[in-house]
């Protein structure tokens, strides 16, 4: 088929997500290897967003292929009550690599699943029923999940489930910035105090916070979040599915700040998307509380072979190829590609990265900072930008004021500097923009 034809169809048939559908304008694409991907008439695009944040292995590794066909032709699905060896090896593999005492998994289609999942077992565990979120967060479209998610998508989704309390995260926008760990910490400190923190099960949060916005949370903070749970016995759950699996530069996000949550919930990278999977880690206090106790939770694709394989052959993948450090080194070389291009763009408010996680925000007033695009809306600058990363071959996620630098772990040198040449011409049509 012609990409107009799979465009076409695609649109005539089928629902695209969290759009107008008469709105949506997909790229057709036919096939993926390393940082690329190509339409059907073989354009060729820099995947600067590893899809959804989540090849992060980058397109096409053969050894995970090979895995899911392996498993495929002996075994490609068992019951959930079953015990296959794909499922044994990666819970032991997973346990290796999880922070801390983590080292008992529950497994799922995604990262919304794993949340929920999350949640429900907090909830089993400590019996108490509210659960803390954050404001810029997302955790997932189902839902429980649309209910722990702070962002606007939240909006249209109301109401959720019962017992959801959000609260301010360090970070206030672009004008107005940080708070500092100790003034974050005290906000969250009087909430519990207010709700009754014998009534709060979990405190919910992206370690680093993903599509709204990359925050990287100040020195303290995670520590801080972790002292405060655990002395209102508020089960710390980190949701991992966006920054784990070395896009951070290490496994997990939460080792930079050697926090262990009780419980972390991952997605995405844990089978680079090859094959969908979600996790939730427990610590083994925790999973021993379930020894006893039933664990009503539940689905047919739990621990799915296809799945289970292609994740261990996507880990084998990162140990191979020494992903976690290439996410490292090349994250210290993005960040300076990023400083630079805020030393000569008026239009670049912020640039904030960490390993091969980033974003730069875009104003239009550098006196008083006001965001290129409105919170939760766009612009005519930023929408000329995304045609512009269209139009010359770069792929990334362009939302708000803000567009993401988040290239597969594999990328190299010279890959990320051709993207950022691209980029660079792109801005010149913000700069335009700046007061
Ligand atoms: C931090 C975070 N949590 C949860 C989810 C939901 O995962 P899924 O779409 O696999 O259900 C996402 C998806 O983008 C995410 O970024």
């Amino acid at each position: 088929m012609t990409g107009d034809e799979i465009v076409s169809l695609c649109r005539q048939h089928t629902l695209f997500e969290w759009s107008a559908q008469s709105k949506v304008d997909p790229i057709p694409v036919a096939r993926a290897k390393g940082v690329h991907f190509w339409t059907p008439e073989g354009k060729r695009f820099i995947d600067f967003n590893s899809q959804l944040m989540c090849v992060n292995i980058g397109h096409g590794d053969e050894r995970v292929v090979r895995a899911i066909r392996e498993q495929a032709e002996v075994l490609p699905y068992a019951n959930p009550f079953m015990a296959t060896e794909a499922r044994a090896r990666l819970g032991a593999k997973l346990a290796e690599i999880a922070p801390g005492d983590i080292d008992v998994f529950f497994f799922t289609n995604g990262g919304s699943e794993a949340n929920e999942n999350a949640i429900k077992l907090a909830r089993l565990a400590t019996g108490r029923h509210k659960i803390l979120a954050r404001y810029r967060s997302y955790h997932g479209a189902t839902a429980g999940a649309m209910t722990l998610t702070g962002d606007p998508r939240r909006w249209a989704n109301e109401p959720g489930i019962s017992g959801v309390v959000h609260v301010l995260d360090p970070y206030h926008g672009i004008e107005r910035g940080w708070d500092s760990a100790e003034q974050s910490l005290a906000m969250l400190e009087e909430v519990i105090q207010l709700e009754g923190p014998h009534t709060i099960a979990g405190f919910i949060l992206e370690t680093v916070t993903g599509t709204n916005g990359v925050l990287v949370p100040p020195d303290g903070y995670l520590q801080g979040v972790r002292d405060l749970c655990t002395r209102y016995g508020i089960l710390m759950i980190c949701d991992e599915v966006m920054s784990g699996f070395g896009r951070t530069g290490e496994w997990f996000a939460v080792n930079h700040w050697n926090v262990v949550p009780d419980i972390l919930t991952m997605a995405k990278g844990l089978t680079s998307a090859y094959v969908p999977l979600g996790a939730v880690g427990l610590r083994r206090q925790l999973a021993d509380h379930f020894k006893s106790n039933v664990f009503y939770g539940g689905l047919t694709y739990n621990s799915h072979p296809l799945a289970c394989a292609a994740a261990l052959a996507t880990i084998g993948v990162y140990e191979e190829d020494r992903l976690i450090e290439n996410a490292r080194r090349m994250g210290t070389l993005m960040c300076g590609l990023m400083a630079d291009l805020q030393t000569r763009h008026p239009s670049i408010g912020a640039a904030r990265s960490i390993g091969l996680f980033g974003l730069i925000e875009l104003i239009r007033n550098r006196a008083t900072k006001q965001p290129l695009a409105p919170f939760n809306g766009t612009s005519e600058e930023m929408t000329a930008l995304s045609r512009f990363f269209r139009d010359h071959g770069l792929y990334t996620f362009v939302r708000w004021n803000t567009f993401f630098t988040n290239p597969p772990l594999c990328v190299t040198e010279s890959e990320l500097r051709e993207a950022f040449g691209i980029i660079d011409e792109g801005l010149a049509i913000t700069d335009r923009a700046v007061m």
